[in-house]
């Protein structure tokens, strides 16, 4: 079949990398990819979503996969659907579950899934009302995408009222920040778990751990994420049956009481408090870079899995993974998470080891290519992944492929997976 897969990260390249090396697919495209998304296959420059619908269907494509957020906030999947195409992706209003917090904290509190207790409201005197009764910190969210800054931790009652002042006034997101979500503040562990959805059935995928954080020891400013590890021993099969139980199967149920069913990545940022699962987020998306490292963890062809997940036919599928780890660290640009870097040449030693070989590689990200060069040019440029039979080989490999990678300014955290060892 052809294939399509919409975005240009780190994220996109892994769901490519595994496609290209899938014998079902015989054409793979790219919209618009990266620098380096040219060598699975061909990249595609058509911003308009009805004219890129138009071309998947002159070009003949079976199955476009939506990457990234933005476009399918913005109706991709449903410009898609209008025009008879395969796309695995939430339509816009499923994509609410990420693209307003409110919308995701009404329906997780209509159908009883656990959270943290929250008001939402336009209104400064409710919310300073309940920042009172809440200890501190208390967590204060804009309503819409804020490019992952929407959340504040706030330490004291009057940094929480400020954050909300700032965020209702519009000056701190604009729009985004019309509405806010108070909430309680959990103390745990987070977790992410990504469910392949196809409105009525699901497949859990291994629980993967990111790191969030800039810096060592989860040090510095919070960013995209600088490494992941999956499956993480942090989860235990109990926590799986939660997860199911109580968060994945009464969403996918609500979201077809709302008339909206749910199909796609849905990706469950929780935190583990005493050993309950709570939700402290919904994407519509993998997460990057946690695609990164469950990609190469598929056994099943990826083309069927997210065929299957866009045809209503995962109760038709047994998916298989593979008993291996992996683990995936960022290589960042010098100035990420702050501003820009200068683009940069990257240079990737020849390799003599087998081991490296074998059971590493590099998935791209913010790269562009010119005359066969690769130039690092955005925030984080390429992530490094290794597998093996436990975490600590899977993580000596992955930092092994990072010493043989160069360029100036490269910057990646060297404790990927250190809850886990
Ligand atoms: P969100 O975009 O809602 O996932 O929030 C971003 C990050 O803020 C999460 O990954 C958590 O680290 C943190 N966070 C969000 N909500 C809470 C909460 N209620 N308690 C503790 N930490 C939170
Ligand atoms: N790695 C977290 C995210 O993609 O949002």
């Amino acid at each position: 079949m052809n294939v399509m897969v919409v975005g240009s990260g780190g994220r996109e390249y892994s769901i490519g990398r595994v496609l290209s090396q899938d014998e079902a697919v015989e054409k793979l495209y790219f919209c618009p990819g990266n620098g380096a998304t040219g060598t699975l296959g061909e990249n595609i420059a058509i911003k308009d979503y009805n004219e890129l619908a138009d071309f998947a269907s002159e070009n003949a494509i079976d199955l476009t996969i939506v990457g990234p957020e933005a476009p399918l906030t913005e109706g991709i999947v449903d410009i898609f659907k209008a025009k008879g195409l395969t796309v695995f992706g939430p339509s816009k209003e499923a994509a609410q579950l990420e693209g307003s917090k409110v919308y995701m904290k009404n329906f997780l509190a209509k159908y009883g899934i656990p959270t943290a207790r929250y008001v939402e409201t336009d209104h400064i005197d409710t919310a300073f009302k309940f920042i009172e009764t809440l200890p501190v910190p208390v967590v204060v969210k804009a309503d819409g995408l804020c490019a992952g800054k929407g959340v504040i931790i706030a330490q004291s009652h009057d940094e929480a009222k400020k954050a909300v002042s700032e965020m209702l006034s519009g000056k701190a997101f604009g729009d985004a920040g019309k509405k806010v979500v108070v909430e309680e503040f959990l103390d745990g562990y987070e977790l992410s778990m990504f469910a392949i959805c196809d409105g009525k059935d699901y497949i859990l995928l291994p629980a993967a751990q990111d790191h969030k954080r800039l810096l060592d020891n989860d040090e510095g400013p919070n960013t995209g994420g600088m490494g992941a590890y999956a499956p993480t021993p942090l989860v235990n099969d109990e926590i799986y049956e939660k997860v199911k139980a109580r968060i994945v199967r009464p969403t996918l149920d609500g979201m077809q009481a709302e008339g909206a069913p749910f199909e796609g990545v849905l990706f469950i940022g929780l935190m583990i408090v005493n050993g309950e699962p709570l939700t402290l987020e919904f994407n519509v998306r993998f997460g990057d870079p946690e695609c990164e490292i469950l990609m190469p963890l598929l056994k099943t062809p990826a083309s069927e899995l997210f065929y299957k997940g866009a045809t209503k036919q995962l109760d038709t599928l047994n998916v298989e993974f593979s008993n291996q780890y992996a683990v995936g660290v960022v290589m960042a640009s010098r100035d990420y998470p702050y501003k820009s870097s200068e683009p940069a040449e990257i240079v990737v030693d020849e390799t003599v080891h087998d081991e490296i070989a074998k059971y590493t590689h590099i998935s791209y990200a913010g790269v562009s290519e010119e005359d066969g060069k690769l130039y690092a040019t955005g925030g984080r440029v390429l992530v490094c992944v290794g597998l093996g039979d436990t975490i600590r080989e899977a993580r000596d490999r992955a930092y092994m492929l990072c010493g043989q990678v160069h360029y100036a300014g490269k910057k990646l955290r060297t404790d990927i997976a250190y809850q886990a060892l």
